[in-house]
């Protein structure tokens, strides 16, 4: 496996990072995840300009002369995966300093690259997933694409636990997203999520999502469900890189609807794939 490091394409077990980076001791860094389908970059510049955003945010100067979209390219082309479907996961952190607090006066960004192969779960799209409510106990900055996840990790690794795909995180009484997704439910026909904020990521897929449901004439309130009004939805489902348009069929012990994934999340989940097809045709 080839990866990228600070300017360079090496083999992987060759990519040396300094104990002292801050990605290892504050998790201080970002990140972005795309899917490439067949060469494919989907939503690049969605993706490019959200991690600009979140470097931003995070003050940390994004690195000079570093073209992510020709990085990935390259990455994908030296991993034969140029053909395939794949993931691309960058990341770039503050750099190494000895450890304090505050911001190093003179560290170079470390940039992180790397591409998968990666499987469509195409059995839990046929058939739906569980999801399980949490507390949400993340910071007040979801937006930013922080690499900072132990709260993510937690909640996802007790969704594991409990047999389910994703946990759902609720935050003052509202199911706001996923540990790795968005989250939508159809309420009397009007499909419902939370509207961007700073407590939830502004994820491309649900960007694209909503986008298709205006196309298609599906009713959307970009509005926080509550916890308790859960047990009326008639469908749920996540939005994702790597979910894509997942159907819910589960929520805790709740099975919604005839336990299926319901129409209206059938009909975006087909509208996805379609545009994703399109995408790919165009190159
Ligand atoms: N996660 N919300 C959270 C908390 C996420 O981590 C993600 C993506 C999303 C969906 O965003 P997008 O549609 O742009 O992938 C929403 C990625 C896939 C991850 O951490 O692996």
């Amino acid at each position: 496996m080839t990866v990228y490091l600070n300017g360079e394409f090496l083999p992987k077990d060759q990519a040396r990072i300094s104990p002292d980076d801050r990605a290892f001791l504050f998790a201080d860094g970002a990140y972005e995840v795309l899917r490439a389908y067949r060469g494919h970059l989907f939503r690049a510049c969605e993706h490019w300009d959200r991690f600009d955003c979140s470097l931003k945010a995070l003050r940390i100067a994004s690195p000079a002369n570093t073209d992510f979209a020709a990085i990935a390219s390259e990455l994908l082309k030296r991993n034969n995966l140029a053909d395939a479907e794949a993931i691309v996961y960058l990341q770039v952190s503050r750099g190494a300093a000895p450890r304090k607090h505050a911001f190093p006066a003179d560290a170079t960004p470390t940039v992180y690259a790397y591409v998968a192969p990666f499987a469509n779960p195409v059995e839990k799209w046929a058939a739906g997933v569980k999801v399980i409510t949490l507390p949400d106990q993340r910071w007040a900055r979801c937006d930013i694409k922080s690499i900072s996840l132990l709260p993510n990790v937690l909640a996802n690794q007790q969704a594991q636990e409990a047999g389910a795909h994703e946990a759902v995180l609720v935050r003052d009484g509202f199911a706001l997203e996923g540990s790795l997704s968005n989250f939508a439910v159809v309420l009397d026909g009007v499909l419902h999520t939370a509207p961007r904020s700073n407590y939830i990521l502004p994820g491309i897929t649900r960007l694209v999502a909503l986008g298709l449901c205006s196309a298609l004439g599906i009713p959307v309130k970009e509005f926080p469900v509550a916890e308790t009004d859960l047990k009326c939805a008639a469908e749920a489902m996540l939005f994702g890189t790597t979910n894509e348009v997942m159907p819910v069929v589960q929520i805790n012990d709740l099975k919604l609807g005839d336990g299926q994934p319901g129409p209206l999340t059938r009909q975006l989940q087909q509208a996805f794939r379609n545009y994703v097809e399109e995408c790919q045709r165009r190159g």
